[in-house]
Order: C-alpha cells, then sequence, then structure tokens
C-alpha cells in the first residue's frame, strides 16, 4: 500500500510515460502480422505485461532489449485460444480476438466480465464481428468467434462509440475483403493511434478519429516501428495533483492538444493552466471554486479522470456536480474519499461534492486505478497519513507513479500492509 502525508503543494517538472490506452491495442495489432513490429515508449506497468504474458502464451515472441521497448514477432503462433485467467485480469486482453480473427478466422476467449466500474460487456465487439460475416454464440463461455471463409468487409454501425469495440473492429476489418465502413466510431485519441500503427503497417485507414472510420481490406501486413503517444490521463492526472496542493508543476510531454476538456474545467476552478504543444504548466495560488461536469466519451471529460477530478472539487469553495455518463458503476471511490472527509454523495451515476472540506488521513482502499489516483491525490492535501491499499490497481495503469510524485516534494511511499 502507499503511505501519503498530507502538507508540501508540488512543485517542478514531471516526464509522463507512454499511454497505456494506445499501448495495449499497438500489442494486440502485432498479431496482424508474421513480420516484427517494435514498440517505442511503452509504458511498464502490469497490463502491459499482463498483455505480453498472454501474446507470448498465443506464441508471439516477445522480446524487451531496452526500456519502454517491446519486440513483437507473431510468425509461428501456437494456439487463437486465450487462457481464462490473462483475460479475467485485464479486459484490454480482449483486444486480441480483432486480430486473431482477421488474419486467422478464428479467436476464443472468456467473456471478460463485468468489473468495479460497471458491466462492461462485449456485444458491440462481437456485433461488429458479426456484420463483417464472423459467426459467434453471444451467450456461449468462452466466446468463440469464427469466420471460416475469411472476413467480408461491410457497414458497422457501433451502438455506443466503444473505444475498445472500435479498436477491435477497425483491426479485424483490416484483412477483410472489400470496404468496411465503422459508424458511430470512437474518436478518442488512442483510436488514431492505433490507426497510426496499422497505416504503418501496410493498412488503408481513413477517418479514425471521426466518427466514420473506413477501412479497405488488404491481403496481408508487413512489419512497422511505432512510439506509443504520451498518456492524457497520466497527464491529467498530474496537473489536477498541482491543483489540488496548490502548487506549480510543469508536466512535460502531456498531448494538450487532447485535453481541451480537462484544461477548460481547471480554468474554471481557478488554476492557472498554461498549454504548449508538448505540455502543460499547471499552477494555483488562489482558492479553488466549484465546477459541474459530465463525463463522455472524448472530446469530453474523460471518464478516467472522473475520480480524480471529483477529488480536487472536494478542495472547492461551493457545490459541484458530477454526471459520469460513460460507465454504469463509477462512483465507488466516492465511498472512499468521505473516509477522508470529503462531503461528497453519490446516487447512481451522479454525485454532489461540497467544498471546501478540510481532508484527514484515514485508511482507504484503491478500487480500481483511477478510484486509486483519487485517494491519493486527496491524501496529498489530507492531514497526518493515509494509508491507500490494493495498489495493485495503480501498478496496472501508471508508471512509477509514487515516484513521480516523490520528484514533486510529495511524500509518498510504498509500504508493506501492517507496518503502519
Ligand atoms: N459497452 C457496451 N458494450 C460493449 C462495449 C462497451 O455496452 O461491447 C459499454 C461499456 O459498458 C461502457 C461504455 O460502453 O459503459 C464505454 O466502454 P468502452 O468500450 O468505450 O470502454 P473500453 O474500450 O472497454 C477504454 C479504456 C478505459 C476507458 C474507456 C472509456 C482501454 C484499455 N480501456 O475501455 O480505460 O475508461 O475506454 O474511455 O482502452 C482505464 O484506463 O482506467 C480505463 C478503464
Amino acid at each position: 500500500m502507499y503511505r501519503v502525508v498530507g502538507g508540501p503543494p508540488l512543485a517542478g517538472s514531471v516526464r509522463v510515460s507512454g499511454a497505456k490506452n494506445a499501448a495495449l491495442p499497438a500489442m494486440a495489432a502485432a498479431l496482424l502480422t508474421d513480420e516484427e513490429v517494435v514498440l517505442r515508449n511503452v509504458p511498464e506497468i502490469d497490463d502491459t505485461r499482463t498483455l505480453s504474458r498472454l501474446l507470448d502464451y498465443l506464441g508471439v515472441k516477445v522480446s524487451r532489449p531496452e526500456a519502454g521497448v517491446l519486440v513483437l514477432r507473431a510468425d509461428g503462433l501456437h494456439t487463437t485460444t486465450c487462457p481464462t485467467d490473462l483475460v479475467a485480469t485485464n479486459r484490454a486482453s480482449f483486444a486480441v480476438v480483432g486480430p486473431l480473427l482477421g488474419r486467422f478466422q478464428e479467436a476464443s476467449s472468456t467473456t471478460p466480465g463485468g468489473d468495479v466500474i460497471g458491466q462492461r460487456p462485449v456485444d458491440i465487439h462481437l456485433t461488429g464481428f458479426v456484420s463483417l460475416g464472423a459467426e459467434v454464440d453471444f451467450s456461449a463461455d468462452p466466446l468463440v468467434v469464427r469466420a471460416p471463409n475469411g472476413l467480408q468487409g461491410g457497414r458497422v454501425f457501433l451502438d455506443y462509440p466503444s473505444v475498445l469495440g472500435t479498436q477491435n473492429i477497425m483491426m479485424a476489418a483490416c484483412l477483410a475483403r472489400g470496404e468496411t465502413v465503422i459508424v458511430n466510431a470512437g474518436t478518442e485519441p488512442e483510436i488514431q493511434g492505433l490507426a497510426q500503427l496499422l497505416t504503418l503497417m501496410g493498412a488503408k485507414i481513413r477517418g479514425a478519429g471521426t466518427q466514420t472510420i473506413e477501412v479497405t481490406g488488404v491481403p496481408r501486413l508487413h512489419g512497422a516501428q511505432h512510439r506509443i503517444m504520451p498518456d492524457r490521463i497520466e497527464s491529467g492526472t498530474f496537473a489536477l495533483a498541482a491543483a489540488i496542493s496548490g502548487g506549480d508543476v510543469d508536466v512535460e510531454d502531456a498531448p494538450s492538444q487532447y485535453l481541451d476538456s480537462l484544461l477548460a474545467k481547471l480554468r474554471a476552478a481557478g488554476a492557472e493552466v498554461q498549454a504548449r504543444d508538448g505540455g502543460i504548466r499547471v499552477c494555483r495560488s488562489s482558492p479553488l471554486r466549484s465546477v459541474n461536469f459530465q463525463a463522455l466519451p472524448y472530446p469530453g471529460l474523460p471518464t478516467d479522470l472522473q475520480a480524480p477530478l471529483s477529488a480536487v472539487l472536494t478542495q472547492a469553495e461551493g457545490v459541484s456536480i458530477v454526471h459520469e455518463r460513460v460507465f454504469d458503476n463509477r462512483m465507488l471511490y466516492v465511498g472512499e474519499l468521505r473516509k477522508l472527509g470529503a462531503e461528497i454523495v453519490s446516487a447512481g451515476s451522479v454525485s454532489i461534492v461540497s467544498g471546501p472540506r478540510r481532508l484527514h488521513g484515514g485508511r482507504v482502499r484503491a478500487l480500481d486505478v483511477r478510484a486509486g489516483a483519487a485517494v491519493v491525490l486527496a491524501g496529498l492535501v489530507a492531514e497526518g497519513e493515509t494509508f491507500v491499499e490494493d495498489i495493485y490497481h495503480l501498478d496496472r495503469g501508471y508508471e512509477n507513479l509514487d515516484t513521480k510524485l516523490q520528484s514533486l516534494g510529495a511524500r509518498i511511499e510504498r509500504v508493506q500492509p501492517g507496518k503502519d
């Protein structure tokens, strides 16, 4: 667990790592070719390690010649069946299904199932595969997706602009016969990042980043080298750490062009924000003001920053109303913030934060990676010691969160449970 001692405003500069949610589908994309795919700026976090293990199990040669670099070659697959444990612990592992189906005409995986932030079904992915001619029994577990005669491009309407769903269908469509049009596609930057890699591999994709993506199938893809984009959610987390602590932090490499929604809210809440190409500086010297916000698909405010921003609003003057509109159960962290003295209540997908409240230390849990970030942020300003348990969730998604925060002057350390 982490031990966080509240107090000092954060100051200095910190460099963000490669984006978790861009790295994971990029790793899965290596399955689309028998040639080498070299990925740089891959964050060393548990989620990328778990997916490496899954790719290795499938028969992909995975090597890591230096920190942050992954070399993947899928030239001798043993199986297209994913082991249950590796999909159950990392939902993004389901991103291998699209490429496996596209290249080998079959894939099998357990249903990833719900998790603490919501039900998270995969029906949109499966409906998309069916629109491309695949057969699948939606109620089977493990799910088996097959296209014995190969995939045939077609029009694919997504019931909701699912991020991984868009990525999975886009990857499958790369090797389908003919043209695929994905309607109501996700527009997240990580989808554009994946399209860039696929294009380098020889895919024909237009419109990634818009709600309509067109893919013209090609017979084969080849190897490529690609740099993973910097993590916009990690960037936002450090920006929020600066705001809650009343500090002055330069977030190097932050993709400011993808953070408009957060930066607008930070300014409205009273922080000073300077955005430039490849970085943002956030400082705050006056009291925070309440703001209302909704978590939405991109370019709306990311659901992954909903809990961390709410933690900051516990210190803002006035009442903030927060509406989570992406996941059906992403308010559980509210109970953890309350343990630290926050005045925050939730009903369904809405929460109401009243502030400012002086927070005190306590013992809380990281319920998921972003809920964990929220309680760490609260701990930075709570009086006394905050113990954050279950930080394996944070280790899944943030690279060296503790040492990066320490470099900004935060008092945070990893301790063994039972040693408090
Ligand atoms: N949904 C369905 N059916 C589907 C797929 C999704 O109903 O087949 C629903 C989900 O239940 C949810 C909504 O659609 O209510 C959005 O889910 P989406 O599929 O867009 O999420 P995801 O692709 O599974 C990615 C990120 C998440 C991030 C969301 C939203 C990765 C590996 N994960 O998940 O990241 O919150 O997009 O932006 O890219 C995190 O990093 O902490 C994290 C949870």
